[in-house]
């Protein structure tokens, strides 16, 4: 990001995909101590992405868990049909995918209606043209660096050059609604994230894992990805 703001303007968003659904609130609470800046809750319907993963109650729960703000990531069909449940359940933010939507800047500003930030999500093969209508509209968007549907995956290389896409279009507008990569971020890489133009980070197996804790994880993600904007 900024020459001068040591990474601050940099947010860590551990996706729990990977964590220990038994201890949901302590794997939670690890990555707070790691210093998360939002928790990623993704939300799988089994229709837009092959597996089903939870709904607003286990968002609910995280709610009761933290008080981070909870990014919510919609890989659902239809998810104007859902998102207020979503809402209701304690999301701050509501992801939900252009591919799912044929009302993408009226989903947007409804969830904006309801006093939340709102983004917008695109696939690999989704091109950034799908959403360059309602870049002046989104609080954040969000692309995918792999296909969505599971965690552990490697991210795409070529996703770091549509990045850096998005951010010239932002620029170009003047907008700057935040820029959330999703999908394969670890440490070797998440440097030429922020470098392209993210400043959201979604972190999954590289956080919840068994080679370290989450807090281990996160300092050394943090700090592969401040050396890099600091640069
Ligand atoms: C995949 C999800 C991602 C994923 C991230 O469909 O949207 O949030 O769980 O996990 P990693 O970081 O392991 O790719
Ligand atoms: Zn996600």
């Amino acid at each position: 990001m900024s020459q001068t703001d040591g990474g601050a303007g940099i947010k860590l968003a551990p996706s729990i995909l990977t964590a220990d659904f038994g201890l949901l609130a302590e794997e939670i609470r690890a990555a707070e101590a790691g210093g998360a800046d939002y928790v990623h809750l993704d939300v799988m319907d089994g229709r837009f992405v092959p597996p089903i993963t939870f709904g607003p109650l286990v968002v609910e729960a995280v709610r009761h868990a933290t008080r981070l703000p909870l990014d919510v990531h919609l890989m659902i069909k239809e998810p104007e049909a859902q998102f207020e449940a979503f809402v209701e359940a304690g999301a701050d933010i509501i992801n939900f995918h252009a591919e799912a939507s044929p009302h993408v800047d009226r989903l947007l500003r409804r969830v904006q209606a309801m006093g939340k930030r709102a983004g917008v999500c695109l696939n690999p093969g989704t091109p950034l043209a799908a959403i360059e209508e309602v870049l002046d509209v989104a609080d954040e968007v969000m692309l995918m660096a792999i296909n969505p549907g599971w965690g552990g995956q490697t991210l795409i290389p070529s996703m770091i050059d549509k990045l850096r896409r998005l951010r010239a279009m932002l620029d170009a507008r003047g907008v700057s609604p935040d820029v959330e990569v999703d999908g394969g971020v670890k440490t070797g890489n998440i440097g030429a994230c922020v470098a392209a133009g993210a400043n959201v980070l979604v972190c999954g197996s590289s956080v919840y894992n068994a080679q370290a804790s989450p807090e281990e994880n996160l300092r050394e993600l943090r700090a592969a990805a401040i050396q890099v904007s600091a640069r």
